[in-house]
């Protein structure tokens, strides 16, 4: 089976990765030529762990290949996977005019007898737009709706053990075809639901929608932890043991942020009004995780008894979640903004290096290590949870610090072993007291 995968951002890269590590033939295509050349020496763009090795690995092989041409791509090839962006625009709505212009490029040379299928998140009714389009240019071809769940920094475990694949389809063919594309995954019991084109790209933006939803639940019980004394990891644990509840995205924090949780939110918002549906719990989620940044700064403002002018802060972590590189969203770009904004003096360390974070900043300095990006700080801030902060020597870091002040915004200590290392901890959803 050959298969080509148009787009290779996140989603495209590690999807046509994937395919090609479990023996079929794939193509990853995309327009811009310089990635197209880099990828083919086996350089991945982005940080995501995992994918080089398998990436070279199935290059080697031979069963993975890539390509700026479109139309060279889809002439012969078995099935399409649609992998591009769809943007936020700034009414909310999601941009699809990268899925469309897709659509044009690969219809002047497509095998017919393909089936193609959308994995880009589309708001409801865009596959059948897709079929229409295509009829509406002489091409009658099987399309489907497949919606990807991967997390960014951990998308190639999520690919090869996912919970579940919904496969949106409205023929036989293209239940036949999506099948044995999914073969591999049989041997793990992984279940595969065969939907309509709605509902299966209704699912991953309710699938979205209300992990953003929980994430931002356990953010208002922080709140209200830190009024009443108690203390939102314990409280998450005790929730996530109902299994009703589960344990997963409960950790309380600055808020969600990234590529998918924000822009999904907002489309689902915007698509359901058009079908003349409101959804209030959405849009306040969107509300209060838009709050809540300022809410993170106005935390820090108040530990640092009102003013943070001229106060060396050293930030530990700005991309939007650990194991990424992703700066898209994230939530430290606000609270470092207002930082500034209010005369502190930053140094950063994150352990990515990442291009995009040195693009997000100005009038900042760059640590090489934890440790030596805290030296004379008056305030140390983790922004973002990655694991080589978890188990940090915190006397060698309260030597190396002016103010031992250190601000945990992901929760990863607790009071008793950062205070016994002579530091003040102030932390969410957990009372401080100075
Ligand atoms: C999310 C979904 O989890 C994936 O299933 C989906 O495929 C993907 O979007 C997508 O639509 O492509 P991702 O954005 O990579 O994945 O990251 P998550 O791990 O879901 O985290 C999203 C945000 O929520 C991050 O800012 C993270 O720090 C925050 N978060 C997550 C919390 O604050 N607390 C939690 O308990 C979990």
């Amino acid at each position: 089976m050959k298969i080509t995968v148009i787009g290779t951002g996140y989603v495209g890269l590690v999807s046509g990765v994937c395919f090609s590590e479990f023996g079929f033939n794939v193509t990853c295509v995309d327009n811009n030529l310089s990635k197209i050349e880099s990828l083919r020496k086996g350089i991945v763009p982005i940080y995501e762990p995992g994918l080089d090795v398998l990436m070279s690995k199935n290059i080697s092989a031979g069963r993975l290949e890539f390509s700026s041409n479109t139309q060279e791509a889809v002439k012969d090839t078995d099935i399409i996977f649609i992998a591009v962006g769809t943007p936020s625009q700034t009414d909310g709505s999601a941009d699809l005019s990268y899925v469309f212009s897709a659509i044009e490029e690969l219809s002047k040379s497509v095998n017919k007898d393909a089936v193609l299928v959308i994995k880009s998140t589309v708001p409801v009714g865009t596959t059948k737009s897709v079929k229409r389009f295509l009829l509406d240019r002489g091409i009658d071809i099987d399309v489907a709706f497949n919606p990807e769940f991967l997390k960014e920094g951990a998308a190639v475990d999520d690919f090869m053990h996912p919970d579940r694949v919904i496969l949106g389809i409205e023929s036989e063919k293209a239940k036949k075809v999506l099948s044995q594309v999914y073969r591999p995954l049989y041997v793990f019991n992984v279940p595969i639901v065969f939907t309509s084109l709605e509902t299966a790209e209704l699912s991953k933006y309710a699938s979205n929608a209300f992990l953003a939803m929980k994430v931002t639940f356990i953010n208002e019980i922080a709140n209200l932890c830190e009024a009443c004394n108690a203390d939102v990891n314990d409280v998450a644990l005790a929730m996530g043991l109902d299994k009703r509840i589960g344990d997963k995205f409960l950790q309380a924090g600055p808020g969600y942020g990234g590529s998918c949780f924000p822009k999904d939110t907002s489309a689902l918002s915007d698509f359901a009004k058009r079908f003349g549906v409101s959804m209030p719990l959405v849009e306040e989620t969107i509300r209060s995780n838009n709050a809540r940044r300022q809410k993170m700064v106005e935390k820090i403002l108040r530990v640092c008894h009102g003013t943070v002018e001229n106060k060396k802060i050293s930030i530990l972590g700005v991309t939007f979640k650990a194991n990424t590189d992703d700066m898209r969203d994230s939530p430290s770009i606000e609270i470092i903004k207002a930082l500034q904004k209010y005369g502190a003096k930053i140094t950063i360390y994150d352990p990515s290096f990442s291009d995009q974070a040195k693009k997000a900043f100005e009038n900042v300095s760059w640590g090489q290590n934890a440790y030596d990006s805290c030296n004379d700080a008056d305030v140390v801030i983790i922004l973002t949870d990655w694991t080589e902060f978890r188990a940090m020597n915190l006397k060698e870091l309260r030597k190396r610090v002016g103010r031992p002040l250190l601000i945990d915004l992901r929760n990863i200590y607790n009071e008793k072993e950062v205070e016994s290392s002579g530091f003040i901890y102030c932390s969410v959803g957990r009372a401080f007291n100075e």
